[in-house]
């Protein structure tokens, strides 16, 4: 007969767990990164919450040899490729991106192959197999510096996400290849939502982020990655702000604006992925140092070298 044994169900607060967070942390010597689309109690328990470039960054650099990584997949295989030599954990291993899921290594092999010479300029929300077959990274906070360093005369092939590659092309006036990848949760912000909120909100700030599409983006004033998001609503006078990006955003964006009012341009602009980890899966990952993103030391060489490239481009 089988049996099945449940696990006692934690017992006590919020505070309790964060105490035993930090407790086990501090055991471990690891540091908590969280992303700025994190649930709240999340983003409030990390020793860093940022956007994919400054989570990268700082997994570069920290000298801690554990990372608790909360976020989505592809940004903590990022934080492994690199520090290969720390142990990366995540909360829970099924918070995937779907943007990421939608180009494979063979994808690569034969847009190259369709392309003979272009060079191959991939989004950070990727695997880390992608990016070994990449010439360079960037995210949504460099993409356009990024093509701006590649010379005008060069064919690039920019992907997977459409969106950001049409918003590079139009601030760069630069032709790129690009691939028919989306994020499903930002398209989900119509144009007819900014329009409706403006009309509600005439003297709100807009902000969206690049992997809305082109109408949306256009009707903003700000469109930047999460981190710039915030440095740009904290220098703005504006005491409204309608946030054109995963509602997470809202928890960071109130924390540091208390004074501000945030309006969601939509309210189902949710990713499920990023919200999958929890104080609790914080904990248990701490207690049994799992799971662990382990990848093949080929996938990591040929990775690091796009990160690098994007890095010292940075
Ligand atoms: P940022 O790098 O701007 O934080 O964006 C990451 C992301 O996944 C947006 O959907
Ligand atoms: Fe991926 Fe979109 Fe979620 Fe960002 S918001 S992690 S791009 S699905």
């Amino acid at each position: 007969m089988t049996s099945f044994i449940t696990p006692a169900p934690l017992k006590g607060t919020g505070r309790d767990l964060v105490d035993r967070i930090n407790a086990l942390k501090k055991e471990r010597d690891a540091i908590i990164l969280a992303h700025n689309y994190q649930i709240g109690e999340v983003q409030d328990v990390a020793d860093f919450v940022g956007d994919s470039l400054e989570l990268s960054r700082h997994a570069a650099m920290t000298s801690h040899p554990v990372i608790v990584f909360c976020g989505v997949h592809f940004m903590a295989e990022t934080a492994k490729v690199l520090s290969p030599d720390k142990t990366v954990l995540v909360p829970d291993l099924h918070a995937g991106c779907p943007m990421s899921d939608m180009v494979t290594p063979e994808d690569v092999r034969r847009l190259r192959q369709e392309h003979p010479g272009a060079m191959v300029v991939t989004y950070v929300n990727s695997s880390a197999a992608v990016k070994a077959e990449s010439d360079i990274c960037c995210t949504s906070a460099n993409a356009v510096r990024i093509i701006e360093s590649i010379p005008a005369h060069q064919k690039v092939i920019f992907l997977p996400d459409q969106y950001l590659g049409e918003f590079v092309q139009r601030k760069t006036g630069r032709s790129l290849i690009l691939y028919s990848g989306f994020c499903p949760t930002h398209v989900r912000i119509m144009a007819a939502d900014i329009f409706r909120e403006r009309k509600k909100h005439p003297d709100a700030l807009v902000i969206a982020h690049p992997e809305c599409p082109a109408p949306v983006a256009e009707g903003a004033d700000v469109v930047a990655s999460t981190s710039r998001m915030a440095i740009e609503v904290k220098s703005s006078e504006k005491k409204e702000v309608i946030v054109g990006t995963e509602i997470g955003m809202i928890h960071r964006l109130s924390r540091e604006n208390p004074e501000k009012t945030f309006i969601p341009a939509c309210q189902s602009c949710d990713c499920a992925n990023m919200k999958v980890n929890s104080l609790e899966k914080i904990l248990w990952s701490l207690e049994d140092m799992a799971p662990e993103i382990l990848l093949d030391p080929g996938i990591i060489a040929g990775a690091r070298k796009a990160l690098d490239r994007m890095l010292s481009l940075s």
